[in-house]
């Protein structure tokens, strides 16, 4: 059951919220470190998003694996049938292209930071590689939360009339 939406489930609902928070503090944390040099700050942040993150994942696949079947929510939508392939499809497929490349670039952006940055964290010698990377998983973070917004409108909001 749903409390956002007219389908879905509640996991769907909580995950959805919860990408509504992780992308503005990740900008933040990107504007703390950016322009006012907070690197501890940063740091901070970042392991804080990364457990939430890490929990949304674990419990949107528990989800969809034993409680939720997302086929059955989507069958009012007007994007969905269920004998051809359909735009709900390509919505999940072009999230689904943002969304495992960015789990896995995340868990190396992190591990990588802590092994590479000084403790507390300052700019060094992993800074160059960390930028680049970290600025590919901010577009990645973001790309996600967006084509998952999309795929979850046309999934279990769109109702046919
Ligand atoms: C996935 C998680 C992370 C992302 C997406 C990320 C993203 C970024 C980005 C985009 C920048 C460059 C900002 C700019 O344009 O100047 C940056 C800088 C920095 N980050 Fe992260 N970061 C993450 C995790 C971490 C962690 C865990 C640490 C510490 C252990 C850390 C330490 C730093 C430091 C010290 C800088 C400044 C580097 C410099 O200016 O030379 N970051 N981060």
């Amino acid at each position: 059951m749903s409390f956002l939406a007219p389908r879905g489930s509640l996991m769907l609902d909580v995950i959805f919220l919860a990408m509504l928070l992780v992308v503005p503090v990740l900008l933040w944390s990107i504007w703390q470190v950016r322009v006012r040099q907070k690197f501890s700050l940063h740091r901070q942040v970042q392991l804080l998003l990364a457990v939430v993150l890490m929990g949304t994942v674990l419990a949107f696949e528990i989800d969809i694996q034993f409680f939720t079947d997302w086929k059955e929510e989507a069958a009012a939508s007007p994007y969905y049938c269920d004998d051809s392939w359909n735009a709900v499809w390509t919505a999940l497929s072009v999230h689904l292209s943002f969304a495992v490349p960015t789990l896995v670039i995340w868990i190396v952006v992190v591990l990588r930071a802590v092994r590479g940055f000084e403790k507390p964290p300052s700019p060094g010698k992993h800074s160059a590689s960390h930028k680049r990377w970290g600025r590919i998983a901010v577009v990645g973070m973001t790309g996600t939360a967006v084509t998952g917004w999309i795929f979850y409108w046309m999934a279990f909001v769109a109702t046919k009339s």
